[in-house]
């Protein structure tokens, strides 16, 4: 079983775009800096609706104050989180990062969110103003009839190809997904911040999202760069979403093939399809999409994998969102921590953690706590470590096993003669081979020196092949999305711990395979990262990201 489930679109267009020493990904090679994509986009008369914390947001009383917690959760994770000046250039950062800061992501509400307005409706997410612009008012007895908790709501989350592409040509598709990771992420935590739950849909199929949103109103995106649609992800007011006892895994048998999903043990469609989806489509439609561009470079490979990879949805058993049963703790990071997430440009090449503070940073990206419980499959994802200035850890290369039950799979495609050493009795991390690994860290991920200087490494491994042919070529998406998830994670332990993170989209892929000495899709690198003690670029000023905030909240 070689490549068996790889489907010939998804590997075309993941061999297509790989790294290598000679060749990158085909892309322009220079910045057309006249085509820079707006990061705002904007739906023209359409009426905003202004979020809590703004000061002309309506004060937090009434029914569950619903649009105050809709407000909080997303300036918690999609927010502005700083306004960076050098010289003439002036450019916002936010809560989510994103691959070269062009926040491919945009944002759809959906819910009952103007409590007194009679109407229920679907909103798009201005991060710039922190607004929602009210797209389509919708008979709210179409939302009661189709969910399960009428406070609770939705968000839709879609990529602009086009924004990532303008600089990174077609590896962009790929950047896009780790983005949309990296803001499922973020979600799931700001969710359990206003003391609520994030789950994904995945029985939502990509053109029935595409439908409720309306990003499939070609009249609303006359000249208008089209959004892809990514998931669906029910917002729940009762903090458990899964609990221990309740977590159940189940397996489609097929022979050879890896298809566990983990899921809460309550079945039920969390949102009824029919009953929305006819309340939109009856509803009052308002606003025009902003164009992003004036003129744009066509990336066809990106659009055939878009097509190979859309979603006609699932029925995952077992899938629930907010069961009210207990949740494993959600990780609590400070709002301060989530504001002043960074990535580093640049690390000390000195500075050395301790073995506790290590350890208990990958202990926080093991599932099911969340933000994993986001997520219905079990852990595809493994982490090739280069542990470069650990206090009592040796340097080398190690491998944190992120689902116990691949090890012997790893251990089979791993094609080299490693120790496979236990390095911890907690976790299921192994010491494949001691050594300085620094040299090798920087020229895999493209010769970036934030891969050698800092505490450590590493390589995203996925469970590739058998997740292929488990769940089908859409899951070429979730790979990516479970490597942000990781991602965010690590982010957020690393400014917990007063070191800094940065996620590494530019790494050479098959050499990176050849250092684990994997041959074949069963197993692939997808994204790298790395944390350690950030140098800060003093030549920048910093201000906060919205203008009613103060400094000190940066
Ligand atoms: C998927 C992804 C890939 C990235 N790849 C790189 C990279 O290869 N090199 C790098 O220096 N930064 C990389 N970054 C960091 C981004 O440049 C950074 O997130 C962006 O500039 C926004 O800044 P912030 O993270 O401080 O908000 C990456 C970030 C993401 C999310």
């Amino acid at each position: 079983m070689t490549d068996v489930g790889v489907s010939a679109p998804v590997r075309a267009y993941h061999d297509g775009t790989k790294h290598h020493f000679r060749r990158f990904a085909r892309s322009l090679g220079y910045l057309d800096w006249a085509s820079q994509p707006n990061p705002f986009r904007s739906f023209t008369g359409a009426a905003t609706v202004p979020l809590s914390p703004r000061p002309d947001a309506p004060s937090g009383s009434g029914r569950h104050n619903l649009q105050a917690t809709i407000g909080d959760v997303l300036r918690h994770s999609l927010g502005l989180s700083a306004w960076k000046q050098l010289g003439p250039s002036r450019w916002s950062l936010r809560v989510n990062p994103s691959s070269g800061n062009l926040h491919p992501t945009e944002a759809y509400v959906i819910g009952d969110a103007e409590p007194g307005s009679g109407a229920a409706g679907v909103y798009h997410y201005a991060p710039d103003r922190h607004v929602l612009e009210r797209r389509c008012a919708f008979d709210p007895a179409s939302w009661q009839a189709a969910v399960a908790e009428p406070d609770g709501w939705l968000i839709a989350l879609t990529s602009i190809h086009w924004r990532e592409a303008w600089k990174y040509g077609e590896r962009a598709f790929r950047y896009c997904q780790h983005d949309m990771g990296h803001a499922i992420a973020a979600i799931r935590i700001a969710a359990a911040m206003a003391g609520g739950t994030a789950t994904l849909l995945p029985d939502w199929a990509h053109a029935e999202i595409a439908a409720l949103i309306g990003i499939d109103r070609d009249e609303d995106f006359f000249e208008a760069e089209r959004e892809e649609p990514g998931c669906l992800i029910a917002i729940s007011r009762q903090s458990g979403v899964v609990s221990t006892e309740s977590l159940v895994e189940s397996r489609v048998v097929s022979p050879g093939v890896d298809s566990r999903v983990v899921s809460p043990g309550v079945e039920s469609r969390v949102v009824s399809h029919e009953p929305l989806l006819a309340g939109v489509r009856a509803g009052q439609w308002t606003g025009k999409a902003s164009q992003l561009s004036e003129d744009h470079t066509s990336w066809t490979f990106i659009d055939e994998i878009a097509a190979a990879t859309r979603d006609p949805g699932r029925d995952v058993p077992g899938r629930s969102a907010g069961s009210s049963t207990p949740s494993h703790p959600a990780p609590a990071y400070p709002a301060r921590v989530i504001l002043q997430r960074r990535s580093a440009v640049a690390f000390d090449g000195v500075s050395a953690i301790g073995a506790a503070a290590f350890f208990s940073m990958l202990s926080r990206v093991l599932p099911p706590a969340p933000p994993f419980d986001a997520l219905w499959w079990s852990p595809r994802i493994h982490l090739a470590l280069f542990v470069h200035r650990v206090d009592q850890v040796a340097p080398g290369l190690y491998l944190l096993v992120r689902d116990p039950l691949a090890i012997d799979r790893l251990r089979a495609a791993c094609g080299r003669d490693f120790l496979w050493e236990p390095a911890s009795d907690r976790l299921p991390l192994f010491l494949l081979a001691r050594g300085d690994g620094r040299a090798m860290a920087r020229r895999l991920s493209c010769d970036q020196d934030i891969a050698a200087d800092g505490f450590f490494s590493l390589g995203m491994i996925a469970d590739f092949a058998a997740s292929l042919e488990a769940f089908g070529a859409p899951f070429y998406r979730h790979l990516f999305w479970e490597a942000g998830v990781v991602g965010q994670v690590l982010y957020l332990e690393a400014e917990a711990a007063g070191a800094r993170a940065t996620g590494i989209g530019c790494f050479f892929d098959d050499p990176v395979h050849d250092v684990l000495g994997i041959a074949d899709h069963h197993f692939q690198s997808l994204y790298h990262f790395t944390v350690g003690a950030p140098i800060e670029d003093i030549r920048l000023t910093t201000e906060p990201g919205y203008a009613w905030e103060t400094s000190d909240q940066v």
